[in-house]
């Protein structure tokens, strides 16, 4: 079945990882769900489909926009995600509903105003049957925008660590497809935009947002321990059976290169922020 091997990722050790580290990760991207939701433009009255959404962080802030008088539904593939992202709207009294479902072929009676992601999209094996199926679900009236990862050698906040981790390594990591499902498919802006194309989806824009990121954790400490447990950092230690311990300390001091005078880690990120229209 199509996206088996990544709906098995989140919902094995990964989804689990990302649900408990849900407040980090949470404030680690806030300023994309920002970006995301200021591109959007939601008005009143409109209706917002999230595209995994995760532990609903961003689905709860659109449902909170011009006073909660917008309707907003997250899908996710990811049980641990969706059960923790319906325990928080229940939490805060939010409107915002949650359904466990493939975006490439969840549909709908609703019709939404606006598809939005945030780092949800880039995980399909089919992008383009996905992004039509996406299209369908929205108005012919209706948008989508969402965030997605530039090339990993861009993105200090995570080649960093993953330098200082090399020397401790059983293998060199060797570059995989960069087409194949995963946190950087959508690197190469023109295969996003032959995606979207082929899908139906008119006038696309997709810009670069380069953005300073604050790491999470308030110590050295803490912020390397996060470093080790999501993301490609955490692939490479699993599947080579590293001893975390040593990468601990080289990412420490790998991070301390960029330590700012209050306390917290810098680093920078490189993505792209696409938009288009359903028509
Ligand atoms: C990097 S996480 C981002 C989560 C959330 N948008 C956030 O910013 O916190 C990617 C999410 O996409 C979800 N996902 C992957 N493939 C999916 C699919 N085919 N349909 C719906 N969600 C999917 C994963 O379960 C995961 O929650």
């Amino acid at each position: 079945m199509p996206n088996d091997a990544q709906i098995d990722i989140w919902n094995g050790p990964s989804g689990q990882k990302w649900a408990d580290q849900s407040s980090a990760l949470d404030g680690l991207l806030a300023p994309f769900a920002s970006s995301v939701l200021e591109s959007g433009d939601i008005k009143a009255g409109e209706k917002v489909l999230d595209i995994g959404c995760g532990a609903g962080a961003m689905t709860l802030q659109a449902a909170n926009i011009a006073d909660g008088k917008v309707s907003a539904l997250g899908v996710d593939v990811s049980e641990p995600l969706i059960n923790l992202a319906r325990q928080r709207a229940s939490q805060t009294g939010s409107s915002a509903r949650f359904e466990l479902a493939d975006a490439s072929t969840f549909s709908t009676q609703e019709k939404f105003d606006i598809a939005i992601s945030r780092f949800g999209v880039m995980f399909f094996d089919h992008p383009a049957s996905a992004f039509q199926n996406i299209r369908n679900q929205v108005t012919p009236e209706g948008r989508i925008v969402f965030v997605c990862w530039q090339a990993i050698t861009l993105n200090e906040w995570i080649m960093g660590p993953i330098q200082a981790a090399i020397p401790f390594l059983k293998q060199t990591p060797t570059p995989s497809d960069p087409n194949a499902p995963g946190p950087f498919a959508f690197a190469d802006k023109d295969r996003v935009y032959g995606h979207l194309s082929e899908a139906g989806w008119q006038g696309i824009s997709i810009e670069p947002l380069i953005t300073e990121l604050t790491l999470p954790g308030t110590s050295l400490e803490t912020t390397a321990n996060l470093m080790l447990q999501i993301g490609p950092l955490a692939g490479l230690i699993s599947e080579q059976e590293i001893d975390p311990k040593p990468v601990h300390q080289a990412v420490v001091e790998r991070l301390s290169k960029n330590l700012s005078s209050d306390g917290r880690v810098r680093m920078d990120s490189a993505c792209w922020i696409v938009q288009a229209q359903a028509s």
